[in-house]
């Protein structure tokens, strides 16, 4: 790329305006995991503007292409989740969700513009990739039990990828700062329902029933020993139940009970340890309280790893864009990410993307949730000066 940093933190800088247009946009038209037709259309029509060669995928995704005369064949994909959460929009920002119960509340908005803007940008000056870059814009990150990530990484326009980058927005970190390491960084993510077939009848007569609640109670309670009694306190792990449903009123117990739950850990052979864990309690608690439970354990997200050498063109690209004292660091997370599912060597920078104003950063998935746009443009000069360095590392 004949650009260097300066001029594309420039180029990067005199997209601003444009980038939060775009990102408003979508902020005011949201649409929830596997339903996000109009976004589809929008990204495309957006792409077709710039003369980006670009085809659906995996439903209501898109992947873009450019290669120039100069780009080699290796592919560098950089990937964007375009969906939005079952959420209301609390306040008011002046681009305030137009669809009641649904909110760009995990900031995918951003995502999207940013991945655009790029995209425009990439599109001037395509006779100057290094390499050839594939747009990977990629439906239901946040839909746990089917997500994007676990069709779209078989796409074949995705497996040419030699390496795949991605960003987060975050609106707790401030903006101007940026985290990116090697390693671990979000834990497995699993969930899980049970099912208590009891005996239901009389709130009068227990004695003629087998009552469902009861064995869930202690089903709860025995959980809460695995974590603290079967696994080594140097593993992180969560075992949760979440949600515990039965009955319908006061003189009748039920005949079932339904709770669900979620597993995070960063152990791998923890993780194919909690179904055995769980039913073997179940199994328990079952013989007990003479109920049948059953346990359906569903595998969603794994470890969220970023590649070392993925990693290091990161932030080097990272220190050029945010200055050195601006990158930090953190501790992983117990929160899970689609982009783990993709086989390629990969890694995901966290942008910051918290007011600096005064004005209160709320946490992800808040229905308060905001970024300070000022980020959008520094997302855009990250993946510019990434495919600048990853190009200069091929031609060692
Ligand atoms: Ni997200």
């Amino acid at each position: 790329m004949i650009m260097d940093t300066k001029e594309i933190k420039e180029e990067a800088r005199g997209l601003a305006a444009e980038l939060t247009a775009l990102r408003r946009y979508f902020h005011a038209h949201p649409e929830q995991s596997w339903q996000e037709v109009h976004t589809q259309q929008k990204i495309r029509e957006y792409l077709d503007r710039q003369g980006i060669p670009n085809v659906p995928s995996t439903k209501t995704g898109v992947i873009a292409t450019l290669k120039g005369k100069k780009s080699s064949d290796t592919v560098l994909g950089i990937r964007a989740d375009i969906d939005a959460l079952p959420i209301t929009e609390e306040s008011d920002p002046g681009y305030k969700s137009q669809c009641p119960g649904t909110m760009h509340a995990c900031g995918h908005d951003t995502h999207i513009a940013i991945l655009l803007g790029t995209a425009k940008i990439l599109a001037a000056h395509r006779d100057e990739l290094p390499v050839t870059v594939r747009l990977i814009f990629q439906p239901a990150e946040e839909y746990i039990a089917d997500s994007g990530a676990f069709h779209m990484k078989d796409d074949p326009l995705v497996q040419e990828c030699s390496r795949i980058i991605a960003l987060h927005i975050q609106g707790e970190v401030p903006y101007g700062q940026a985290n990116l390491q090697s390693g671990p960084i979000m834990a497995a993510s699993d969930t899980f329902d049970v099912y208590v077939q009891g005996q239901g009848g009389h709130g009068a007569h227990p004695e003629k029933t087998i009552d469902p609640i009861a064995a869930g109670v202690a089903f709860y309670n025995s959980v809460q020993t695995l974590v603290s009694r079967e696994i080594r306190a140097l593993d992180a792990a969560v075992i949760g139940i979440t949600a515990f449903q039965s009955g319908t009123t006061s003189n009748v117990i039920p005949d079932t009970a339904h709770l669900m739950g979620t597993c995070r850990t960063f152990t791998p052979a923890l993780r194919e340890q909690f179904p055995v864990q769980l039913q073997r309690v179940a199994d328990g608690i079952g013989t007990a309280t003479r109920t049948k439970i059953r346990v359906d354990y569903h595998f969603g997200t794994p470890v969220m790893v970023n590649d070392e050498a993925v990693t290091a063109t990161g932030l080097e690209a990272a220190a050029a864009i945010f200055g050195r004292e601006n990158v930090i660091t953190q501790e992983p997370r117990m929160g899970g990410e689609d982009f783990a599912k993709y086989a390629a060597p990969k890694a995901m920078l966290c942008l910051g993307g918290g007011f600096v104003d005064g004005r209160q950063r709320y946490p992800q998935h808040s229905p308060y949730f905001d970024i300070d746009e000022r980020a959008l443009p520094l997302g855009v000069a990250w993946f510019l000066e990434y495919i600048r360095r990853y190009g200069k590392e091929l031609e060692k």
